[in-house]
């Protein structure tokens, strides 16, 4: 799917928040718990430290203080969001959605709230779905969580898997603008890539038993060398696809928000995009992989740091399991 922002219609990031736990877990306490070495693992991914939950703590406790955030910095009531869209794989529970916890919690009695399930491109999904409903008149209001706590699905004798990824959350509000805001956006998914990175267990395909459990089944698996060889080729294949879609190059973009995978990942995106290393966003370092989360706090992130202006162009692209990606490209505006 790919397509511009209709005429005259303009939508646009007016507030945005984020959060990740207070627990840090560093290469070299990981080091102490399966065979590997700080070494080893900032060569291969650039990560340093990752946050991880609290054993109480669940999906809607990450996006809850991130969500409050976002409405704070847009100067908007809870009440007055009319779509809350959660994008995830680790919701607190199959159901009920943790978009309705938290539009409960919150304060959202009018607000259509739902979870939504795209891997890592889960945030640029939702941003998408929530950008059309509100083209469409449908929503006045929106507001998109991504957020994953992955370390409750990872196997942490894995070391393949366990020192990739972390837990955090961030929020946005989507609200009209007068000028600027969303020029387009591009989705894919290939279902056929899905065995290279998914949980086995615990769906109607494969519910659970005392074996599936027995058999680790309940934790994310990937095929590592085959994902990397998907992001690397549509982290570059979905920029360039929005880019002439919107009529611009890259030569236009004054800020890339890549997901927050790997370093090496990253790096490879950018040669071949041929963005100069002072536009990146990379957070990576200390947070590793947070799935859903991994946008919207590199997002927050460099607009904490004042990294974004009225009028840049932003770019953004995911991609993660399904395998799915999108992209999303943006005249930043908050008015
Ligand atoms: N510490 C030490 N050694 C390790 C570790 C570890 N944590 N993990 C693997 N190794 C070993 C392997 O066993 C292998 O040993 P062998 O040669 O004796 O068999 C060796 O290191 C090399 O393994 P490779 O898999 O070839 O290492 P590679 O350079 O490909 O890096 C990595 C592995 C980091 C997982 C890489 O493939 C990668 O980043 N893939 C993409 C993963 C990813 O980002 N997934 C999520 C993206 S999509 C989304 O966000 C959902």
């Amino acid at each position: 799917m790919i397509g511009t922002a209709p005429n005259g219609f303009r939508a646009s990031i007016t507030g945005i928040g984020s959060y990740v736990p207070d627990r840090v877990l560093t290469n070299a306490e990981l080091s102490t718990m399966v065979d590997t070495s700080d070494e080893w693992i900032i060569e291969r991914t650039g990560i340093r430290e990752r946050r991880i939950a609290a054993p109480e703590q669940a999906l809607s406790d990450l996006c809850r203080p991130a969500i409050e955030q976002a409405l704070a910095q847009a100067g908007v009531e809870p009440a007055s969001i009319d779509l809350l869209i959660v994008a995830t794989v680790t919701p607190d529970m199959s159901f009920p959605s943790t978009g309705a916890i938290l539009a409960d919690e919150l304060g959202m009695p009018d607000a259509g709230a739902y979870d939504l399930s795209a891997g890592c491109t889960g945030f640029m999904y939702a941003l998408v779905q929530a950008y059309g409903m509100m083209a469409a008149g449908l929503s006045q209001r929106a507001l998109v969580a991504g957020g994953d706590v992955l370390s409750k699905i990872m196997d942490w004798t894995d070391r393949t898997t366990c020192v990739l990824f972390g837990d955090g959350a961030g929020a946005v509000v989507l609200d009209r603008v007068d000028r600027g805001g969303f020029l387009g956006f591009e989705l894919g998914a290939d279902g056929s890539g899905g065995p290279q990175l998914y949980m086995p267990a615990g769906g109607s395909r494969m519910p659970a038993t005392a074996e599936t459990v027995a058999e680790r089944k309940h934790f994310a698996q990937m095929n590592g060398r085959e994902v990397f060889k998907f992001a690397t080729r549509v982290l570059v294949s979905s920029a360039l696809a929005i880019l002439e879609k919107c009529g611009r190059s890259i030569d236009d973009v004054d800020v890339y928000i890549p997901h927050q995978a790997n370093v090496r990942i990253i790096d490879h995106a950018v040669g071949k995009l041929g963005i100069s290393t002072d536009k990146v966003v990379v957070n990576v370092d200390r947070f590793g992989n947070t799935s859903s989360g991994s946008i919207p706090l590199a997002l927050a992130e460099a607009d904490a740091s004042g990294r974004l202006r009225e009028g840049d162009i932003v770019l953004m692209t995911g991609m993660g399991a399904g395998l799915t990606w999108g992209s999303a490209l943006m005249e930043w505006s908050s008015k």
